[in-house]
Formats: structure tokens, C-alpha cells, sequence
């Protein structure tokens, strides 16, 4: 079947001979236009955090569709984009006082990143435009998400990218593998901050931005004291420190942002997927009360901050916002996740003992199991696996050589045994 369509991230050739189509979603599942149930061990595309289909958040953004399907956010907005801002602030760290909206979670990327160097020039700092992101980061697809992105494969074909970028190591070497939860080791790769704010001047550096857990780079966990040891570096030397919570945000990691798992409060925080249980898109950047002050200045006339986005806290994608925290609240996801993340963790490491196994990472309801890559072949047992996965009913995600999971939050024991149980079975039929 070949349709116009041209997908995203997608392999257009292969899609075309048999492209996997879906017709419908319900909790746990996805049901195939063939009509055949699978179980999504990929929320989506890690986003779809309090399962598909919950009724409160469906008839939110009905209820909004047919009262107010669109105003400006330039210059006037609606009162449901004052009240999700001000419950976003409500369950972030304190500190983090303002709320920007976008539409995607590169749009959110692309406004912290502007908003670090933005702050800069409002205190009269002009020097500091650098911007730090770090190996295997992975911050969207606008130029400057790709920018500081640490995948290499992803900006091949688009250069030039923003000069002025530097890169921090991934904190992970042989040692931390088959780790779940916060490596022990690896608090000093956080050094090497120190050393790139030597190079290029700690004067001239904007931002740091990092991922609190790589995602979709492989599901790396940040080592005990990394990210505090980050923040320090960023005080000592005034660079603001960006978390790109894209994926970790909304419960992935058992609290409603990795930092307050980590314990550490970033300057901007980025969010998009869970936000609105991926009902509706949307993004949008938490913003501390200091950066905000900042730009407070000058002519009350005068615009502070030059940018946004059209649909920046559309109506549609506010209600469906505002539900999907009332359904995280009532649901008691965050203490879901902290219950049931041990036996993810112990069941994922299991995996160790399948020979084509090179290392499980696995933290809050997140795993990377990364392949032995096939000689000669790049990512084609990774694709295999995933392929005899969704054959015997599991989505699972192959990225590179690894498998990802990232099931919506209200996995209950038993699709959690299934979810490892297939991907073993299918790891056995590989070669
Ligand atoms: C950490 C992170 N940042 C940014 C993005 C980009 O989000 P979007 O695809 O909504 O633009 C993603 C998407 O996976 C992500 O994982």
C-alpha cells in the first residue's frame, strides 16, 4: 500500500510494503485496524504516561472543542492556561515560578534555550551565548534542540547547526552496566564541566542542558551526585542549568519530575508528552522566578520576550492538561510508579542472563536493553526483536541497538510479567 503520507523517523520504503496501522486505544492497548490487541510497552512514544482513552481527559478536551476552540496567547489568553500554569508550578520545585507554553517538546527546547541567552542580555551580560548539551542527549528537532543533541546520526544531513555548542561526556562507562536506578559510580564525569567552562571561557557560556535520565539516547541514569555536582559547577560559574524533562516528567520516575527524584532544581525545565497524556500536543518551559524577574524590566510597554507560538496554550490542549493532573492526582500515579518500579527493575535485569544481552538500565519505569550489535548490521537484531515483540502482541521500541520500554504508568504486575516475558521469548528466537 503506498499512500503521500511521509512519516516521521521512518524508514519510507519498508513502511510503504507493510505499514503497522492502528485504529483505536484503551488503557494498556492498542488495537490494530486488523483488529488484533497489543500491549503498549511504549506509552505511545513515551507519553501517553495514565494509559489511553481515560475518559476524564476525552471529554475535557470535547467539553473545550465546543466552547472555545481558539484565542491568541499573544497579548490576551483564557483562564484554563492561567490555571494549568499555575498547577504545573503547584507540583514542580519550588523556585520554578512561570510557565512559558509551546506546542511540542523541540518547540519547548528551543524557547529555554532562548530564554538562557535572552536572560543574559536583559542583565547586561552579552558575552554569554554558549550553550553546553551533552553525548547521547537527545532535545528534539528544531535547529537548536539539535544543536546541543549529543546523537551524531541526527544532524548529519542538516549542518551548519548553532556554532557556539559544547558537549559534556555521557556519565556511563563499562563498569555501571546492568545498573538500575542511580549508578554508584560516575559523580566525576560531571568534572568535565569544569573542563569545557575552561576551554571556552566560563564568561561566554549561557546554558547547560541535559536530560536528568537520557532517554531516548538509551535510558541512562544519572550517577549519585552527578546532577548536584552540575548544579554546583552552574552556580560557581553563573551558567544556568537546563533539565530537558520531555520524557522524565508526569511520573516516569515516580515523582512528578526527576528532580525531585534527583533532589536538584534546574534554572528551566522543559515538558511536552505526559503534559497532556499525549492527547493533545503541547509543551512548555518551567521558568524560575529569578530568570522570569529578570526580564521585568525596562518599559512596561515594551514586549520582554520576543517569541511564541500560535498555538501556545491552546484551549484544547489546556483542558486536556488540566485533566490529565486531575486523573494523575486521582489515580495516584507517582506512588504507583515508586511501588511497582523494584519488580520492573529486578525483572528487567533478569534479561542479563540472555546471551545476546549487553546491558539493562533500568530506572522509575524506564529500560534500555541494549544488544550485542550484528556484525556487519547495525540495529537489525534490535529491529528483529522488536519486530517478533509486536507479532506475539507487545509494542516495544528499537532504537539503535536498543530495546526501550516505557509502558504507561498504570501497568499492573501481570503486564509487566508479559511485557518481559515476550521480549525474552523473542530474544531467544534471535540470532
Ligand atoms: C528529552 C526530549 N526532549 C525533546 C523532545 C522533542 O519532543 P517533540 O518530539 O515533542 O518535539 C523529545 C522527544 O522525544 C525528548 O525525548
Amino acid at each position: 500500500m503506498t499512500s503521500s503520507l511521509w512519516a516521521p523517523f521512518t524508514a519510507m520504503r519498508p513502511f510503504n510494503r507493510a505499514p503497522m496501522l492502528f485504529d483505536r486505544a484503551a488503557g494498556m492497548h492498542y488495537t490494530t485496524t486488523d483488529g488484533r490487541q497489543v500491549l503498549d510497552a511504549m506509552a505511545g512514544l513515551w507519553c501517553v504516561n495514565a494509559g489511553h482513552g481515560q475518559a476524564r481527559i476525552v471529554e475535557a478536551i470535547r467539553e473545550a472543542a465546543g466552547r472555545l476552540d481558539f484565542v491568541s496567547s499573544f497579548k490576551m489568553s483564557h483562564p484554563a492556561a492561567l490555571t494549568l500554569a499555575d498547577r504545573l508550578v503547584a507540583s514542580a520545585p519550588d523556585g520554578l515560578d512561570k510557565v512559558f507554553f509551546t506546542n511540542s517538546g523541540s518547540e519547548a527546547v528551543d524557547t529555554a534555550l532562548k530564554i538562557a541567552r535572552a536572560y543574559h542580555q536583559a542583565r547586561g551580560d552579552c558575552r554569554r551565548t554558549k550553550l553546553i548539551g551533552r553525548a547521547k542527549g537527545y532535545h528534539g528537532m528544531g535547529f537548536g534542540g539539535l544543536s546541543v543533541s549529543g546523537i551524531g546520526r541526527q544532524k548529519r544531513d542538516f549542518g551548519p547547526l548553532l556554532g557556539d555548542v559544547a558537549h559534556l561526556p555521557l556519565p556511563y562507562d563499562a563498569g555501571s552496566r546492568f545498573s538500575h536506578g542511580q549508578p554508584e559510580q560516575g559523580v566525576q564525569y560531571a568534572d568535565a564541566l569544569l573542563h569545557l567552562l575552561e576551554i571556552h571561557d566560563p564568561a561566554t557560556v549561557a546554558a547547560v542542558i541535559v536530560e536528568p535520565v537520557t532517554g531516548s539516547g538509551g535510558v541512562y541514569a544519572p550517577p549519585l551526585g552527578y546532577l548536584q555536582r552540575l548544579r554546583e559547577l552552574c552556580d560557581r560559574h553563573g551558567v544556568l542549568l537546563i533539565f530537558d524533562e520531555v520524557i522524565t516528567g508526569f511520573g516516569r520516575v515516580g515523582h512528578s519530575f526527576a528532580a525531585q527524584a534527583f533532589g536538584v532544581t534546574p534554572d528551566l525545565m522543559t515538558l511536552a508528552k505526559g503534559l497532556t497524556n499525549g492527547a493533545v500536543p503541547m509543551g512548555g518551559v518551567l521558568v524560575s522566578g529569578a530568570v522570569y524577574e529578570a526580564f521585568m524590566q525596562g518599559p512596561e510597554q515594551a514586549i520582554e520576550l520576543m517569541h511564541g507560538y500560535t498555538y501556545s496554550a491552546h484551549p484544547l490542549a489546556c483542558a486536556a492538561g488540566l485533566a490529565t493532573l486531575e486523573v494523575h492526582q486521582e489515580l495516584g500515579i507517582n506512588a504507583h510508579v515508586q511501588q511497582i518500579a523494584p519488580l520492573w527493575q529486578t525483572t528487567a535485569l533478569a534479561l542479563r542472563e540472555q546471551p545476546l544481552v549487553l546491558d539493562v538500565r533500568a530506572i522509575g519505569l524506564l529500560c534500555a536493553v541494549e544488544l550485542k550489535p550484528r556484525d556487519g548490521a547495525p540495529g537489525a537484531r534490535a529491529a528483529e526483536v522488536a519486530q517478533r515483540c509486536f507479532d506475539a502482541g507487545v509494542l516495544v521500541r528499537a532504537s539503535g541497538e536498543n530495546i526501550v520500554l516505557s509502558p504507561p504508568l498504570i501497568l499492573d504486575q501481570e503486564q509487566l510479567a508479559l511485557i518481559f516475558h515476550t521480549l525474552a521469548q523473542a530474544l531467544e528466537a534471535t540470532r
